[in-house]
Order: C-alpha cells, then structure tokens, then sequence
C-alpha cells in the first residue's frame, strides 16, 4: 500500500505515530522556515509540515509542489499550534521526513475548491477534475448510498434484481428513441429501452413474482434540468397485488431512504387524486410545501362589466400571505413575469387587503369594495394578504396560475430545500386527448388497467376512464410513477384499438406481450423511480446532472469526450448506413 492512513484519518490519539500519506496537493504555504502542505484525498485534508532547519533539501522540494500533484509522504503525526477545530484532522499535522512525487500535474483549469471560480462549461470539459470538488463527489456518494441502501432494503422484501436487454425493440414511454444500427440484420435498427416496461411484465409471467432492477433508461426528448436523456429508475414490479399494496411498499422505501440517507423522518405520506390536484394546484405534480390553493372566481368576477373577465373562460385566484405590503416596482416586475413567454399570460390583476379592512385593486373602476371582500371570501385573505388573478382559457389559466403559486411560494421562502412534502398523486385519466395527432394517447403506457367500473365508459367517454395508476410526488417534482397493468389480451388488445393501432399493428409491435397473455400472467403493477431525481431532491438541489457522474449538457452532448461524433466511412459501410450527399 502507498500509504498508511488516508488523509482524513488522523487526529490527536495518533500523536507520535509514523505514517505514510498519499493524495492530491490541495494548496501549498511557503512561511520561509517551514512550508506547509496541504494534502487531500476523498476522505479529508491532512496539514504535512516540511521544516528548513532540519529537512533543508526536502523543504526545498516541497516548495516545487504544485496544486493537484499527486505524492506520498512519509512522517510523523505532531501537535499542531494553531488548531483548526473545523475539520476531524485539525488538531495534528505530519513532520515530513520523506517525499515522492508519484506524478506531477498542470495547473488545474479552475480552482478545486468547494466554491469554484470554473464555469459550467469548463466543469463539465474536465468533469473528472470537478469530480474532485468536495460537493460534487458528497453528491456522487448519496448516490451511492441510495443505490446501496434500495437494493439492501428491496433484497429484504424478497424482491430479485434482473438485468433486462439495452438493445430491444421500441417500448412506448411518450418520448423518442435512440435507435442502433444492426450490422448484422441490413436496415433493421434497435432501439434503447424508455424502460424495461415490458421485460418486467414478461418476468410477472415467468413467475419472479417481485422483481427489481437499477437500469439505465433512454429518451430522446428536450433536456431540462430535471431530464437527461439517459436516467437511471429504480424499476419494480410485483405480481398478485393491488394498488393499495405497492403505494405502501413503495412509501416505506421512500421512508426508508430518506431516513437512513439524509436522517429525515416522514411523518405524512397524503394522497390526492389527480382531479383534486388539478383543481386545487393547476398541475399533477404539486409542491405541497406550502398551501396557497387556486380558487376559481368566475362566479364572483364574472359579469360585472369587466370585459377581460367576461371573455375568460376562467378567473382563478391566489392569496400571497402577508404581501400587501408589495411595492408598485415588485407587482410590475410580477406582472412581467406572467406574461414571459414561458408562462404566457396576457396581465396580472392584484388586491391588496389594507389593515384597515379595505381594498385597493387594480381593477377599482370596475369592483367596489363588497365585490373584492368576496374575492377575499373565496381566497380566505385576511388584512395583509394580496389576491392574484389572472383569466383565460380554462386550459391555460391553471398552469399559468400553478407557476405564479410557485413563483409566489419561491419568494416567500416556502419551498425550503430541506423540508421533504412527499405526495402520492392517484387516479390518473386513462387517456389524454392529444391535439396535435386528433387521437387519445396512453396517459401512462398502453399496458396500464383502466378502473374496472369505468369499462364501459371507453366506447362512450373515453377521456372519462380512471386508471389505476399513479405518481410520487416530491416537493413538488415527479419521482415516480407506476400502475396495475392490465393481464388480459383481450382487453390488451382493446386499449390498442382505443388507442388508434390496428390489430396487426398492434400484434406487430407488442404481439409479444400480448401471446405471453395467454400462458398464465398473473394479476401485476409496479413503479418506477426516477434515481436522479430522487437524489437531487434528497442532496437539495434542482439539477439532477449534479448527481450524475457524468451527464449531458443541455444539446444531449457530453463535451469532455465529445460525443455525439461523426463515425468514419468504414464503420457506415458495415452498418449499410449512406450518408447524405
Ligand atoms: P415514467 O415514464 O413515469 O414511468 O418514468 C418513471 C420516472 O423516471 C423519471 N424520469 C426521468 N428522469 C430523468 N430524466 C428523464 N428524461 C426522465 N424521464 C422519466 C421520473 C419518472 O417518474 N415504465 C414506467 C414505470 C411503470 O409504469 O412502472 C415508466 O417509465 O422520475
């Protein structure tokens, strides 16, 4: 071994020990009788002294060390004078008797430190380098931690890891695929899975009856800061249950992980239906941090002569507690935030709630004082409140409204990092009517069960059906999402009919599936985590590439090897690949 001790070993009970050190030269101080190093591996720093009166050559070697050079050393552990009671090795320091470097280094790019002076750009070029930064490796090891911690837990609960295909045949998540060209099979391509969707319903069938796996999944879709276009889920699937049996497996994996990764206690875990969801927070994820619900106004605001309400098919409200006190500057800065392009409104109307009881709204000339104290009536706001409104279509108004409320609750300061709402979002639609195509698609995939009394609502009100699916909400972010899947082929085949494929299409691309039907599938659902996104909510942050070793930027590249790349002619001729002239 190159060394003894790692440097964050070491401290006051090993006064007068020889060690041998090895590491990284984090930052070095020339004080003309002494030079100190200090010496950083993943555990810690340890401060290694080179002293001029006694070790002369030695000292003057040490004065060559650049940052990141990587040495051992060999010495012995001594008190130090001025302690540094901040970190576990503060107390002691190594008298330097012997150094090697085992490789020199140039000049890092930008700084190693916890705060860096390297733009993202640059990290990402020489992400091994960022790699080194203690914030970035703390996230690399809750990762870990939650990788280690959900296969110790699941193992437990009798649930088998199976590793399934990357190189399959479409499975349909709702996003693109990457596909791979077969050299062997001219013009055929696979494609990488979305998820192991139907790998894991064919294990139901053969029987693994609790099946788990941590895989990597592709979707070729826009990048945001919560996507990446290769993830991780933490996929399962358990067979002979029913969808009270998976929320609770699933909610005490969830506790399990916060407890023994980050040290918090989930006391609540609520539930809430898609519909209360929507109506209450514009969207089918929501922050449950903090309250401030949308309340609809139509009935208040509506027909008073105030043409921008009248022509709105909705009028939704919120209540900012305690933000009467917003300054004309901070109403027009919000009220140009509604109407950025990303959230699209066409105004901001607001009232304040005065001390003294009264009103003062944007939309005076046309609301009295005993209209707006209906307004606040409806958003339960109280002297020192502001109501928000904004109208227009009833498919706009609420996403609209959802992001002001989240906006509103960012500025507030109650959407604290370090506070865990988790949420389980259940009966989801079936089906969603898509505008584009002018057919319903899949809310969730093709295999997940409609709610057996709205059967037969599928011929007559299709967007009416209730699935037996459903998400894990966090904080406000998707963390997961799964359902029962429907067992029968018969009523396979149906969904592939409702949703626009033809019987032979449909035994084309999932034929498989649904033969496999026919041999005994047990009743069956499951989830699926997404893994970086579980992560970044538990380490407090929004962006999953912070936990993930080495991500994508947001063009899908990852610009320390530089792919995506162009291949060279041979390769395309043994694909059958032309290229554009
Ligand atoms: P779903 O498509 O909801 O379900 O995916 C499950 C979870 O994976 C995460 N996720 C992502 N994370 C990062 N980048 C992405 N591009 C990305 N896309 C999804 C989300 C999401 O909740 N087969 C089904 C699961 C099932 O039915 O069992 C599925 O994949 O956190």
């Amino acid at each position: 071994m190159l060394r003894s001790h790692t440097c964050g070993a070491l401290n006051i009970s090993n006064l007068g020990n020889d060690v041998t050190l090895s590491g990284w030269v984090q930052k070095s101080r020339d004080l003309g009788g002494m030079t100190f190093v200090d010496l950083r591996d993943r555990y810690g720093i340890t401060q290694l002294v080179f002293n001029m009166e006694s070790h002369e050559a030695l000292c003057q070697e040490a004065r060559k060390l650049g940052r990141e050079f990587v040495i051992q050393v060999k010495g012995k552990v001594i008190e130090r004078s001025s302690k540094n009671k901040k970190i576990p090795t503060g107390e002691i320091e190594i008298e330097v008797a012997d150094l090697t470097i085992l490789n020199a280094a140039n000049t890092p790019p930008f700084t190693i430190e916890d705060d860096t002076d390297g733009g993202d750009d640059l990290r990402m070029k020489y992400r091994y380098l960022d790699l080194r930064r203690n914030p970035v490796r703390e996230n690399m090891i809750l990762r870990s931690k939650v990788a280690i911690e959900t296969r110790k837990y699941l193992a437990d609960q009798d649930f088998i890891e199976v590793e399934t295909p990357v190189l399959i045949k479409s499975t349909p998540e709702g996003a693109r695929d990457f596909v791979v060209p077969s050299r062997m099979n001219e013009g055929e391509f696979y494609a990488l899975p979305q998820s192991p969707q139907t790998f894991k319903q064919l294990l139901m069938v053969s029987g693994f009856d609790k099946y788990f796996q941590i895989v990597k999944c592709f979707r070729d879709e826009d990048l945001r800061a919560d996507r990446q276009p290769e993830f991780t889920q933490i996929d399962c699937e358990m067979s002979f249950v029913e969808q009270e049996d998976i929320l609770n497996t699933f909610e005490n994996l969830t506790r399990h992980l916060l407890k023994v990764v980050v040290n918090v206690e989930l006391e609540d875990f609520p539930r809430m239906t898609f519909d209360e969801a929507m109506r209450d927070y514009g969207n089918d994820k929501p922050d449950i941090r903090f309250d401030m619900k949308l309340k609809d106004l139509n009935a208040q605001a509506q027909n008073k002569g105030f043409k921008v309400f009248d022509d709105a098919e909705q009028v939704l409200a919120i209540n900012a507690k305690g933000c009467a006190g917003y300054t004309r500057k901070q109403l027009d800065k919000l009220t140009n935030w509604v109407k950025r392009p990303q959230i699209g409104a066409k105004g901001l109307i607001y009232v304040k709630c005065n001390e003294d009881g009264s009103f003062k709204s944007s939309v005076d000339k046309f609301f009295g004082q005993e209209d707006l104290a209906e307004w606040a009536k409806v958003t339960d706001a109280e002297a020192g409140d502001l109501i928000l409104v904004l109208s227009g279509t009833a498919n706009e108004v609420p996403k609209q409204m959802s992001e002001l409320r989240l906006e509103m609750g960012e500025q507030l300061g109650l959407r604290d990092p370090k506070v865990f709402a988790p949420l389980w979002v259940v009966d989801f639609p079936l089906l969603e009517w898509d505008e584009e195509t002018q057919r319903y698609h899949a809310m969730h995939h093709p295999f997940t069960s409609p709610k057996p009394e709205d059967l037969d609502k599928l011929d007559t009100a299709p967007g009416e059906v209730k699935a037996n699916a459903y998400d894990m909400v966090l904080n406000g972010s998707e963390i997961g999402g799964g359902s029962i899947r429907i067992h029968d082929r018969d009523l396979q085949k149906l969904m592939f009919k409702h949703l626009g494929f033809t019987d032979e299409e449909a035994q084309e691309q999932f034929g498989f599936l649904m033969n496999a039907f026919e041999f005994g599938a047990p009743p069956h659902g499951g989830l699926a985590f997404g893994l970086d996104r579980l992560c970044a909510l538990m380490g407090g942050s929004e962006s999953i590439r912070d936990f993930i070793a080495f991500p994508k930027n947001n063009s899908g590249r990852d610009v320390m090897i530089d792919a995506p790349a162009k291949i060279d002619d041979t390769q395309l001729n043994e694909l059958n690949l032309k290229l554009n002239p």
